[in-house]
């Protein structure tokens, strides 16, 4: 069997989901109110807007479409000065031998991710070689819960999707790639990624051999 790789980057390949986190505080703080840790877990893999609309939702806070997009380039602009400070030190653990591993392997790799950052981030953190494709939130139109991402990724690797394995940190992405029938890696906690095949801490804890062998598996 060949398989195909396609990557989440905020909080899969890279530390950046802190620092969603911690504009987004900074913008709710703005505005008089906070949003709990389990919210935030909400917010992960999901774009940019609707994460603003579900945070002024939280504190009950009513914006017009001006409004909103001018918040949202707030938050963007804080969030933007902290990744443009990030290093390759900031790849998490296990990534880059994971991709360096596939990469030596010739299996395809595709980066699946709603962020319209996804270019300056790779950059930063010197993985942008790795990529046989990258689809990210400047190429989508619908955001995860919804495959397109992931399809689209399959789409350019010529990969079938029972071929495809998707590493995701949010349930968003999760519920993304179930949807575009691709096996799943969930990089968290079980409880807060249901219905992946297999969860992990990080992708230190993750070989070539077991993803294709979990293909297979999924695929008998
Ligand atoms: C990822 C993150 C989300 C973020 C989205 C859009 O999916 O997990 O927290 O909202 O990307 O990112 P952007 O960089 O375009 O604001
Ligand atoms: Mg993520």
């Amino acid at each position: 069997t060949t398989i195909a790789c396609i990557f989440d980057l905020d909080g899969v390949l890279v530390d950046t989901a802190v620092y969603h986190y911690q504009a987004w505080k900074k913008l709710a703080n703005s505005l008089g109110f906070d949003f709990s840790h389990e919210q935030n877990e909400q917010l992960k893999g999901v774009n940019r807007m609707r994460s603003l609309d579900k945070i002024l939702d939280w504190g009950g806070v009513q914006k017009n479409n001006e409004e909103k997009e001018e918040l949202a380039t707030l938050k963007n602009t804080w969030y933007v000065d902290m990744i443009s400070k990030m290093s390759a030190a900031e790849v998490l653990p296990g990534s880059l031998e994971l991709l360096q591993a596939l990469h030596a392997k010739g299996i395809k790799i595709a980066l699946g991710s709603a962020s319209k950052n996804s270019g300056l981030i790779l950059e930063r953190t010197n993985l942008t070689h790795f990529f046989d494709a990258i689809v990210d939130g400047n190429a989508v139109t619908t955001s995860k819960p919804d495959p397109e991402v992931f399809v689209k990724g399959a789409e350019l690797l010529k990969a079938a999707a029972e071929n495809c394995i998707v590493f995701e940190d949010a349930s968003a992405g999760v519920e993304a790639a179930i949807a575009a029938k691709m096996t799943v890696v969930g990089v968290g906690e079980e409880k807060n990624l249901p219905g992946a095949d297999i969860w992990v801490k990080d992708l230190s804890a993750v070989s070539v051999q077991q993803l294709i062998d979990l293909v297979v598996q999924k695929n008998k």
